[in-house]
């Protein structure tokens, strides 16, 4: 069955893979692709997720614009990891089209009360900004959305503190909102995206394919994974965000457990923490789950399948 999705995202080399992922995979139906603040400006992540439309060939797709900061704090970015432009590795084209004239916040609700009850899902990839005013500004999308499948957080590992992932970390009080409304949300955090490494045969595949958007994520990974290793002592990136969409493809690629999870908005050390409680059973009204496993072959698969399906893109 094909799954309708809203791709709200800050490109960002892995949001750019996780792009490539949406729009090769023929079980899903990009219907909207929305940005945030994060990984770099609004500004700069809005026209890297254009560029990468054209270099996918991805077209009658509405791309809006969204938060330019958090709901309370500063703006923090990771150009540590995404480099200066935020998708630092490959030369960048220009964008063939322009962004939608809505704020990503309008999109998000439109695109879901225009669609059937439940056939819409959300697959934030950044910070959650955008998702939170949504469910805030029109409450009805909460029961009217299918899930929310998001990359963030981390039930025993952070990335931005020693216990909270940057998504969560950069608009806590985002995180809490969207965390705390009950649509059925599934955290796939660092504890699973830190088993996405794209390793030397990975790469090789991927090589294998031979097409310009194989050879832009070749790019992207040569980058991120030169940063990974320098920034945070990984041997080989993990590739986060693709991972969200995976999921929705096809959810036995990972395991998965209900629990319970928060945000902590008041700790000194942990602010940002998604706190998620193992004790069994879960309360029978728990409506998050985490993910646990993946299977890294069947994960990289449908990454390589994706690529081959867009096929060669000439600029
Ligand atoms: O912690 C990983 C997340 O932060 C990913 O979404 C990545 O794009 C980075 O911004
Ligand atoms: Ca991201």
């Amino acid at each position: 069955m094909v799954k309708k999705i809203i791709l709200d995202c800050d490109p960002g080399h892995d949001d750019a893979i996780a792009m490539l992922l949406a729009h090769g995979n023929p079980n899903i139906e990009l219907l909207a692709v929305t940005t945030v603040v994060g990984n770099q400006t609004l500004e700069k992540v809005t026209r890297n997720a254009l560029a990468v439309a054209r270099i996918a060939n991805i077209t009658g797709v509405p791309f809006a614009a969204g938060s330019a900061r958090p709901l309370i704090r500063q703006v923090e970015i990771a150009p540590d990891i995404h480099g200066d432009s935020g998708l630092d590795g490959p030369v960048l084209p220009e964008p063939a089209f322009e962004v939608d004239s809505r704020h990503a916040v309008d999109l998000i609700i439109e695109t879901i009360m225009s669609h059937p009850p439940k056939t819409v899902t959300i697959v934030p990839t950044a910070g959650l900004t955008n998702i939170a005013l949504a469910a805030r500004l029109e409450p009805r999308i909460v029961e009217r959305v299918k899930e929310v499948v998001l990359m963030g957080g981390g039930y025993h590992v952070g990335n931005w503190s020693a216990v909270a992932e940057f998504n969560i970390k950069i608009d806590p009080e985002a995180a809490h909102i969207v965390f705390n409304e009950k649509w059925p949300l599934t955290m796939v955090g660092l504890d699973l995206t830190h088993q996405a490494l794209a390793t030397p045969d990975v790469v090789e595949k991927i090589r294998a394919v031979g097409t310009n958007p194989a050879k832009f994520v070749l790019e992207l990974l040569e980058f991120f994974g030169t940063m990974y290793k320098s920034a945070q002592g990984f041997d080989y990136p993990p590739v986060h965000d693709p991972c969200a969409v995976a999921y929705v493809i096809d959810p036995s690629v990972m395991t998965t457990q209900k629990v319970p999870v928060d945000i902590e908005l008041t700790g000194t050390l942990t602010l940002g923490m998604t706190v998620a409680d193992f004790r069994s059973p879960p309360p029978a009204d728990c409506h998050t789950q985490v993910a646990v496993k993946l299977d890294h072959q069947r994960f990289w698969d449908l990454v390589v399948d994706a690529l081959e399906r867009i096929g060669e893109v000439k600029i």
